[in-house]
């Protein structure tokens, strides 16, 4: 069954092609950093207006990389729930007037649930149940996953997600956008124990995340140094700050994991792919003898790779949609999902 995946909720435009929910042959992604960057974030307009620009290219260059043409496509997944509302329609007209043409199923899938599968495309090994961090610029979940498609919410952010703390840091300190994988990189550099930045909710009992306080924090250490006129170490203070991140995500899912006595976690979205998170992840779990899984890091952010496997998955389930499909900005997974 190859299906044709479409990814358009933020300000990647992406298409794909997954054979039976396994096997990627293509995974086409042109970004909009060049368009977005000016403003330190994504501005929704922008991003809609591009979309529409290049979903057509982006589609004939995914079946092109993938040797197929449109009389292949079995199916089509487009991202319908979760995103920027004017991105998303984009993406859905595209995947309707496909589905329509062509006579084959659309399935709208929930963002989230693609992250999800970014891991189960790359890992197909990984048990169930597991535990599930997903970590992006838009969420921070932690999930128990009883199996393929049934979720459990544990908890979330109160506010800020993981990777839009990066991102408002790098802003703040201006680095440049997006401020994941710069301070991933200056962290490198850095003096992890330079400044000791809080912790949010690190020994709450509950799995919720909150990462504004720590957000507060940087930005007052980083005016106090200029304050006091003190050279400004961003190698420390981006080490430091990623520190107290990856120490909140680590030790709230592998609470989880204990708790739920699970062998198995899943880190996935574009957190996933930051070093430290990682290494520090990989360390503890091979301690505690959980194995412990990541997506390609070409599947870490947004891609339609997951989207086609995740739409495969729903349609194994018999939960195609109809051209009625509707998108929705912001509904929670374990909301989309609920009985
Ligand atoms: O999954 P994604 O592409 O989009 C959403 O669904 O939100 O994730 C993008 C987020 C951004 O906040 C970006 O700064 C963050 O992932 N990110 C990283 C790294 N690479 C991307 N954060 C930390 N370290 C990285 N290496
Ligand atoms: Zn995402």
């Amino acid at each position: 069954m190859l299906v044709l995946g479409i990814e358009t909720s933020c300000d990647e435009t992406s298409a794909a092609l997954v054979a039976d929910g396994r096997t990627l042959l293509s995974n086409i992604i042109a970004n909009q950093l060049d368009l977005h960057s000016k403003y330190g974030g994504v501005v929704p307009e922008i991003a809609a207006r591009r979309h529409t620009e290049l979903i057509g290219y982006v589609i004939n260059e995914a079946l092109d990389a993938g040797e197929k043409t449109l009389r292949d496509v079995e199916a089509v997944a487009v991202t319908a729930k979760q995103g920027l509302v004017g991105s998303l329609v984009v993406g859905a007209a595209a995947a309707k007037t496909l589905s329509y043409a062509l006579q084959v199923p659309l399935i709208g899938v929930h963002h989230i649930e693609g992250h999800i599968f970014a891991n189960l495309l790359s890992n197909p090994e990984i048990p169930f149940p597991h535990v599930c961090l997903t970590v992006s610029g838009g969420h921070t979940l932690l999930v128990y996953i009883r199996d393929y498609c049934q979720y459990e919410l544990l908890g979330g952010t109160v506010d800020d997600a993981a990777g839009e703390a990066f991102d408002k840091i790098a802003k703040f300190l201006d680095l440049g956008f997006p401020g994941g994988p710069i301070i991933d990189r200056l962290a490198a550099e850095g003096n992890r124990k330079a400044f000791a930045f809080p912790r949010p909710l690190l020994k709450a009992k509950t799995y919720y995340f909150s990462f504004s306080g720590l957000k507060t924090a940087v930005i007052n250490a980083f005016k106090h140094q200029l304050a006091r006129d003190e050279a400004l170490p961003l190698e420390d203070i981006a080490a430091s700050f990623q520190e107290a991140v990856v120490d909140v995500l680590v030790a709230k899912t592998m609470r989880a994991a204990k708790q739920r006595e699970v062998s198995a976690v899943s880190v996935t979205g574009g957190v996933s792919a930051n070093r430290r998170l990682r290494e520090v992840f990989t360390n503890i779990c091979n301690r505690e003898g959980i194995k412990v899984y990541f997506p390609a890091l070409s599947l870490c952010t947004d891609n339609a790779a997951m989207i086609a496997a995740a739409g495969h998955a729903r349609l194994m389930l018999n939960q195609a949609d109809d051209l009625s499909l509707d998108v929705i900005p912001n509904v929670p997974l374990e909301v989309q999902y609920a009985g």
